[in-house]
């Protein structure tokens, strides 16, 4: 993965943005702020009043918006709408780099450059933002970039308007949609493990805020961890570093137990005990705690 670090493009150029929800003012906003001449539409146009007042061009159609400059970013709900936008607008995308900043899947980042390659000299990134509008073209955001490398060297210097972190992931557009859900997969599962822990100590009145610091350090352990786990998953071996999965099985039911006790909700503990019964019976039980791969890999 290619990293770059944030700084306005030293020289302007035509921006067009079309999507003005939360996201969509956010990276018109950004684009604005670091000089380019940024053209905006949104279905509905009443949103682009204050990108207007800030020196957006409001375009009155899609056709008008994508003719205004050679670099075009899409950010709507879904890709199904992207593909209602774009559908109708016949050659006037000829010759542009579309970047789709929509949330989704890997298949449909896939159909959507294939349908882009079927233009004549169109080229298509796919793109996934990893901040919250209020951190876009701040250097806490990061941007991830898949689809051709030409097109992504042709405008980073534009696209560094959006985050102080803006990557290049591969070739396969499908891969910057796969790293999105990947951390939020990872994310979630944070989340959910803080919840759970919380709703624990909750039961004996211990309010999550006086949790909140050891929680961190847990977290912050764990990432210890990951870079000797990924050595593992790639090798294909397991050895126990620390605990076997025999050791992670008993503290399992332990969790199991206590959270049916209290009467909190159990699902997560039973999943987390069930996949490691599952990872012995398959002979993983002096293994460490990476060989639970295995079962990440099969579907469910
Ligand atoms: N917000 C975040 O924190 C965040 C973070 C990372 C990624 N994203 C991604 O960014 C994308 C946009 O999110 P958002 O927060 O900006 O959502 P949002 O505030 O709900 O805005 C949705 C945008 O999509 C437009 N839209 C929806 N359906 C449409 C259609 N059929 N035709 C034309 N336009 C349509 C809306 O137009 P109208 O204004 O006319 O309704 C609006 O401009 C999503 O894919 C989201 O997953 C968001």
């Amino acid at each position: 993965m290619e990293t770059h670090d944030t700084n306005p493009a030293p020289t302007p150029v035509p921006v067009t943005v079309i999507g003005l929800g939360l996201m969509g003012r956010a990276l018109a906003g950004a684009f604005l702020r670091a000089g380019h001449p940024t053209t905006v539409w949104n279905r509905t146009p009443d949103k682009a009043g204050e990108l207007v007042a800030r020196g957006a061009r409001l375009a009155a159609s899609v056709h008008d918006a994508v003719a205004a400059g050679p670099l075009v970013v899409v950010c709507v709900s879904d890709q199904h709408s992207v593909r209602e936008l774009l559908d109708p607008l016949g050659d006037v995308l000829d010759g542009r780099v579309l970047v789709n900043l929509t949330s989704g899947t890997s298949r449909e980042a896939r159909e959507l450059a294939e349908w882009v390659g079927r233009r004549k000299g169109t080229a298509y990134l796919d793109g996934a933002i990893m901040a919250v509008p209020q951190a876009v073209g701040t250097a806490d955001a990061a941007v991830h970039y898949s689809g051709p490398k030409a097109a992504f060297d042709q405008y980073e210097p534009v696209l560094r308007a959006l985050a102080g972190t803006t990557a290049h992931l591969g070739e396969d557009p499908g891969l910057s949609s796969l790293y999105e859900v990947a951390v939020l997969s990872l994310m979630w599962s944070v989340g959910n493990g803080f919840l759970q822990a919380a709703a624990l100590l909750g039961a004996a009145g211990v309010k999550a805020e006086a949790f909140a610091p050891l929680a961190r350090q847990g977290v912050e352990i764990t990432a210890g961890w990951l870079a000797d786990y990924a050595r593992q998953v790639d090798e294909g071996t397991y050895p126990a570093l620390d605990a076997t999965l025999h050791t992670h099985l008993t503290a399992m039911e332990h969790l199991v137990h206590e959270s049916e006790f209290l009467g909190v909700n159990a699902e997560l503990p039973r999943f987390i005990k069930a996949l490691a019964e599952r990872a012995l019976a398959a002979g993983h039980g002096d293994d460490g705690y990476a060989a639970l791969i295995e079962q990440f890999r099969k579907p469910s």
